[in-house]
Parts: C-alpha cells; sequence; structure tokens
C-alpha cells in the first residue's frame, strides 16, 4: 500500500447520518480526502441527531468543513430510526463533547447541487439513507455526468434490517433507485464486504491504546456498537460490529484493499417481503445486463483497519 502523502486525494462530499460507523467515515474521509462538505440526513436516528453528531465529529477532528442538513423524512417512507443498534442518540455509548460550531445550513441539497456544479469530479459518498442524493439528482439530473461517482454504504446479496434488506436500502428505496438508475459511476460497499470488517476486540483495543480525546471517544463507541452487536446475532457468528460506512471512503482513497466485481443492481420497491433489497444479477449468462454497479467483494480487512487506526491516530493529540 503507497503512502497517503503520495496519493492524488480525492475531493468528496461525505452524506452521512451518523451513526457509529459514519463517525469513523467522517475521520477517514478528513484524513484521506479533500473533504470538501458534510451532509447529514434522517437515517439511524432523526435529522437534528444525526445532524449534531456530525458537527460533534467535526469539533473532535478540528477541521474546518461545512456541515448542512439535509431530508428530515425518506421520500415515501415515514423515517424509522436504527436505535437499537446505535442508541437513541445515534452516537450512545461514549460521553460527547457539545459542538460549538455553528451548522452552515439546512439545505444539504442545495448544497450538494451547487458545489457539484461548481467543481467538476467531487465524488459523493453516502453512508445513509439516499434521500439527499437521489433528491439533488432529480433536481439536477446533470450531476450524474459531473461527479467523478458515487461511492455508498448500502445493499448486499443479504439484509440486516430484514432478511434481504439492508437498513439504508430499506429506509428509503425510492431513493436508492433513484440513485442505481442515474448514469455514471456506481461503487456498493454492501454487507457482503462490511461484514468482512469487523471490529474485533483486538481492533478496539489498538484504537483505545491511543492517546487523546478521539481515540478515547471513538473506543466507547466501538466498544458500545459491538456490544450490541454481539448481543443481536447468534453466538460466535461475529467478533464484533461490522463497521460498514468508513469502507464506502475506502472504496475511493484505498482501493488496493478490495476487490470487486461489475454487476447489474436493481432495488427492489414492490416485494411484500423483500421491498429495499438489492437484487444483484450473479449469472454468469451472456445476455445479462450491463453492469450499473462495482459491487465490492472483499477487503483485508487488517489492511483496511491499519487505514482507519492511522486516520484516528493523525487526529489523537494527547
Ligand atoms: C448501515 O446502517 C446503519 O445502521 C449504519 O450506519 C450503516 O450505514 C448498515 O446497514
Ligand atoms: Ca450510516
Amino acid at each position: 500500500m503507497s503512502d497517503s502523502s503520495s496519493r492524488t486525494r480525492a475531493r468528496l462530499i461525505l452524506d452521512c447520518d451518523p451513526g457509529h460507523d459514519d463517525a469513523v467515515a467522517i475521520v477517514a474521509a478528513a484524513r484521506y480526502a479533500d473533504l470538501v462538505g458534510i451532509t447529514t440526513v434522517a437515517g439511524n436516528a432523526p435529522l437534528e441527531q444525526t445532524t449534531y453528531n456530525a458537527r460533534v465529529m467535526r469539533d473532535l477532528l478540528g477541521i474546518d468543513v461545512p456541515v448542512h442538513s439535509g431530508a428530515h423524512r425518506p421520500i415515501v417512507e415515514h423515517p424509522q430510526p436504527a436505535d437499537f443498534v446505535h442508541g437513541a442518540s445515534g452516537l450512545d455509548g461514549a460521553d460527547l463533547p457539545e459542538p460549538t460550531t455553528p451548522l452552515d445550513g439546512t439545505n444539504a441539497v442545495e448544497f450538494i447541487v451547487d458545489t457539484c456544479r461548481a467543481e467538476e469530479g467531487l465524488w459523493l459518498v453516502p453512508t445513509g439513507p439516499l434521500t439527499n442524493i437521489a433528491l439533488a439528482l432529480r433536481m439536477a439530473p446533470d450531476l450524474a455526468d459531473r461527479v467523478a461517482g458515487i461511492s455508498l454504504m448500502g445493499g448486499g446479496t443479504h439484509g440486516n434490517r430484514f432478511p434481504m434488506a439492508e437498513f439504508n436500502i430499506w429506509a428509503d428505496p425510492e431513493a436508492a433507485n433513484i440513485v442505481y438508475t442515474a448514469p455514471g459511476r456506481l461503487i456498493m460497499a454492501g454487507l457482503d464486504v462490511t461484514h468482512q470488517f469487523q471490529a474485533t476486540p483486538g481492533r478496539i483495543a489498538q484504537v483505545a491504546a491511543l492517546p487523546g480525546r478521539l481515540a478515547a471517544v471513538l473506543a466507547d463507541l466501538f466498544t458500545y456498537f459491538s456490544n450490541n452487536y454481539l448481543s443481536r446475532h447468534d453466538p460466535g457468528t461475529i467478533e464484533g460490529a461490522a463497521i460498514h460506512d468508513p469502507l464506502a471512503v475506502l472504496a475511493i482513497t484505498h482501493p488496493e484493499v478490495f476487490t470487486s466485481v461489475a454487476r447489474h443492481v436493481q432495488v427492489e420497491l414492490r416485494g411484500s417481503v423483500t421491498r429495499g433489497m438489492t437484487v444483484i444479477d450473479l449469472r454468469q449468462i451472456t445476455d445479462r445486463p450491463a453492469p450499473n454497479c462495482e459491487v465490492l467483494a472483499t477487503v483485508d480487512a487488517d489492511a483496511a483497519f491499519e487505514v482507519v487506526r492511522a486516520a484516528i491516530e493523525h487526529y489523537s493529540t494527547p
């Protein structure tokens, strides 16, 4: 893996719903990309809370990045927070400082449109329900060809919220459908790859060993998140929480830690037990539809975690 300092830094907008793993995605994006903005969406917690959490993370990192809040609800569905995963605050488990820097705006969708029109080649990295991104694409279809691509966390060949539906896609399937049917490059970090990247006790200990407030907060967040996952899974099936969201960032900044396959992916909108499923065409017959998505297949979890650990260390001042 080449040194991060010798890479060309991607410029990106992170659209998130922090969320323990979204918080880690913010750290990775700040360290390894030019983070042009953070936009927030209702998902793991109500919008006010995910926005608050994004501001907390910005302050903990000490970065000068605008935070804009966006959609307070999915396009059709009602908001259905994942408090059973992330707690009522969205970031339960750590003693968080109150944010001191103000919110920069309340119209994330306009921020995304204006920023992507002002500068070609930005990446959009959604790690929550796809509401903001879909509304931006609907408002400004030209965006799909102006951005470098969209690298999202969502979907998979199996689900977590329901047997076949992953939370981010299930929370706003109509928005996901708009994103998956838009032209342009699309990278998908689904559950198949994110479940290979777990917050094991050894990895949490590596974070806890780092100095400073950020590392202490993240160690507590990892601990809460992992204990929650462990308590909700059959014994012996996982070693800790799946650290989903930073993989959507690393797919751009550290693509060498992944393998991927090009596939045609559709979002199921009508199934009585499969709404919100990503239907990934794995057939090997030659007349299948052309791929619309780079589906991440494997991740070198130790290498990826070292990238994350080093990012945390970078912001860890005693
Ligand atoms: C996704 O759902 C949320 O709970 C996480 O933050 C992640 O983005 C995983 O299904
Ligand atoms: Ca998320």
